[in-house]
């Protein structure tokens, strides 16, 4: 058992923000090197309309082609009841639902209101109870929109309440879309979240971006703020291509990196996750970020692990 859980991204969020499209065979040769870096957790793409993200267009044949190890749980994230409907029909058991906080994105993002989204969320829930899946709801501009600005915590924690009613075994991702965030109010926001929800409430999870340089120091934050599951992407790919202005996810590297140094167990063998890092940061077209895979190995890796 590991202290925290590192949920990898770089398929869906990281592959998202690359406009070429990427060979279905590379992204399996990508993703077979970041599981045997040992991740349990693993967004492997979207089933999201083609028109809107071509790049996510394969992850039907590409679920198919991966065989998975026992123990690890593929995720795949839909903006829609259809989406759920593809999942479970491709054997998919961990969803991730998104809605964004803010009513401009949401709409740039998935063409509904907030409030239909969550409609379409309660209809699905309701529609496909029974069958054994788990949900996850990432709440998408939970500090900050590139459309609205700074967002009230006050919204957040509404929505958040919304979500618990309709089930307690959400999996609530607080997520910093544009990586604007202060460290400050993310700890505060984990605070205020678990006390609205209670210490036996849903998980609280975060997802940061590094679009500013605050991706560690943020996951730090939310870890303070009592948070234990954190997604990343390997050589910091990422970005929602509905967000002007953001960049990468936090580079998975770099935040087992930081937390194995301050004795905090992630799980994640660092060796072999810096050679699929490697391998994401040579995608055509991608921006690859981070900083421990550009510094010598054998410094990254003295005394870890
Ligand atoms: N999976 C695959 N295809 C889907 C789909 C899904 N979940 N939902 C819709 N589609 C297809 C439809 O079948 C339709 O195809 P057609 O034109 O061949 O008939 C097409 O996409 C448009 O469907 P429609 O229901 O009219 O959607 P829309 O144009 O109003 O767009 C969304 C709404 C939600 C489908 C779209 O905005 C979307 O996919 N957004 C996701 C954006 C994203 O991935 N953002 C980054 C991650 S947070
Ligand atoms: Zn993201």
């Amino acid at each position: 058992m590991s202290d925290i859980t590192i949920v990898e991204v770089a398929p869906r969020d990281g592959f998202q923000a690359i406009e070429p499209l990427i060979p279905t065979p590379r992204k399996l040769e990508i993703i077979r090197a970041l599981l045997l870096s040992g991740f349990e957790r693993i967004e492997l793409g979207a089933f999201v309309s083609p028109k809107a993200l071509p790049q996510m267009a394969d992850i039907g044949s590409l679920l198919e082609q991966l065989s998975l190890g026992d123990g690890v749980r593929p995720a795949v994230l839909v903006p829609n009841r259809k989406g759920f409907e593809l999942a479970l029909a491709h054997g998919v058991r961990d969803i991730v639902y998104v809605i964004s906080v803010s009513e401009s994105h949401n709409r740039a993002n998935v063409r509904r209101s907030v409030d239909e989204s969550f409609a379409e969320l309660a209809d699905a829930l309701e529609s496909f109870e029974g069958r054994r899946f788990r949900t996850r709801l990432n709440l998408a501009t939970c500090f900050h929109c590139p459309y609205e600005g700074r967002i009230d915590p006050a919204r957040v924690l509404a929505l958040v309440e919304r979500a618990t009613e309709l089930s307690d075994q959400i999996e609530l991702n607080l997520c910093d879309t544009t990586g604007r965030a202060a460290p400050s109010e993310v700890q505060s926001l984990f605070e205020a979240a678990r006390r609205r929800l209670g210490e036996d409430g849903p998980a609280l999870s975060f997802h940061g971006h590094d679009t500013y340089n605050l991706g560690i120091a943020n996951a730090l934050a939310a870890y303070e703020g009592g948070a234990r599951v954190f997604d990343a992407a390997a050589a910091g790919l990422g970005g929602c291509p509905f967000a002007p202005g953001a960049t990468g996810n936090t580079a998975t590297e770099d935040l087992v990196f930081a937390f194995e140094l301050m004795g905090i167990s992630t799980g994640i063998h660092l060796d072999r996750l810096l050679e699929a890092a490697d391998l994401a940061a040579r995608i055509e077209g991608g921006r690859a970020g981070g900083r421990v895979r550009l510094l010598p190995r054998e410094n990254v890796l003295a005394g870890l692990g």
